[in-house]
């Protein structure tokens, strides 16, 4: 976040994001996401971050097990290092603005617009007419999510970057047609050596959460022989790593690999290259499993230390959304007038 990015807008610096509550975490989210929510918290700045229960059912989602995840998730937030003291964590059903906001922009937002998203055409695959209507509008409701806090800057990951452009584009349609300053164009920030991780089995493909394949992720649940087992696995191309970036050309799987590399140990891919320059994969995957396994298991473990008690996760849950219903409600209402309904009392 520079402080040009803030001077383009009125509005004081607020940091949201949200991730959904569907499979289980892996390391594309924890790096390209949480860890970033993370530093971002620890910099002092205003942070919301949300469990985006709603998005998730855009796709089907069995009742017992999308409580589960929810829970999951939150447990994940905060055994990664979000504090629920300094940053709100809550998930979007219980602040109903969001979904609300969600309608207004329905009715600002282009069929042609969105129509454009390539994570629609993705997830909707050849049988789109047998998508939900929520797969669809699911960027407004992301738009809302954002705007309804207005929150200024947006940490994610590469793939949500079209998601963001549309947000803009709803924020500047909205304050054009009724001719307001009212909502921020919120910045993604998309930084670091991370914002793309890989699939562990091919190089040219998005780590995922729903990736059949449980060999191309790592999941924040995993132990460390599991770790271990699908680094020492993981595809890779018979050179020894190059000494610098610019050899990385042609060669995703390395390039994945010293990528992973840098954003867990906090350095440069350049850093990573001159000290394992000219050395062989086999030298290399085994410090990378040890800094995998240092980095992640305290992760796990507190995880599932947490999942031990839902109440206590569900109260955190609880007192997040409050102060985020106080946050949205009044934007809620405020865009309310702004658009012509008649609030009565
Ligand atoms: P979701 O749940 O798919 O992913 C959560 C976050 O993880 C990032 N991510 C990755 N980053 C790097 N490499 C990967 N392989 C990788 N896989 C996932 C994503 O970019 C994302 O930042 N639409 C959002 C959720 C959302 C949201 C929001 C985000 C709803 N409302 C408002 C920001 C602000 C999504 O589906 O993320």
């Amino acid at each position: 976040m520079t402080d040009t990015d803030t001077a383009r807008t009125p509005h004081p610096p607020r940091v949201f994001s949200g991730i959904q509550p569907t499979n289980r975490l892996q390391l594309g989210n924890y790096l390209g996401a949480v860890k970033r929510f993370v530093e971002m918290q620890n910099a002092g700045v205003e942070t919301i971050y949300c469990i985006v229960d709603l998005h998730a059912i855009t796709v089907w989602q069995e009742p017992e097990e999308l409580r589960r995840a929810t829970r999951e998730l939150a447990a994940g937030y905060i055994a990664s290092g979000l504090d629920p003291a300094r940053s709100i964590l809550f998930n979007q059903s219980q602040s109903p603005a969001h979904a609300q906001l969600g309608w207004i922009f329905n009715c600002v937002a282009r069929m042609g617009w969105l129509s454009r998203m390539t994570q629609f055409k993705d997830k909707a695959g050849r049988n789109r007419e047998a998508a939900s209507v929520g797969l669809f509008a699911y960027p407004n409701l992301m738009a809302a999510d954002i705007l309804a806090c207005h929150a200024t800057h947006v940490p994610v990951g590469e793939d949500q970057k079209q998601h963001l452009e549309l947000t803009r584009d709803i924020a500047v349609k909205f304050n054009t047609d009724y001719g307001v300053d009212f909502f921020p164009v919120p910045e993604p920030v998309i930084e670091g050596a991370a914002t793309r991780v890989m699939s562990l089995r091919d190089g040219t493909r998005k780590m995922s959460k729903s990736d059949p394949s449980d060999m191309s992720r790592i999941n924040l649940t995993d132990d460390a022989d599991t770790i271990a087992r699908k680094i020492r696995k993981a595809k890779t191309d018979p050179e020894p790593l190059p000494s610098d970036t610019a050899g990385l050309e042609g060669r995703a799987e390395a390039r994945n690999l010293v990528n992973i590399c840098a954003a867990l140990g906090d350095r440069s891919p350049a850093e990573v290259l001159a000290e394992f320059g000219g050395r062989p994969f086999s030298a290399f995957k085994p410090m990378l499993a040890d800094l995998a396994i240092a980095r992640l298991s305290p992760i796990t473990a507190e995880m599932t230390r947490l999942m031990g008690d839902v109440a206590e996760i569900d109260r955190i849950l609880g007192e997040g959304a409050e102060k985020a219903r106080a946050i949205a409600q009044p934007i809620l209402e405020q865009t309310y007038d702004i658009v012509g309904m008649i609030r009565s009392g």
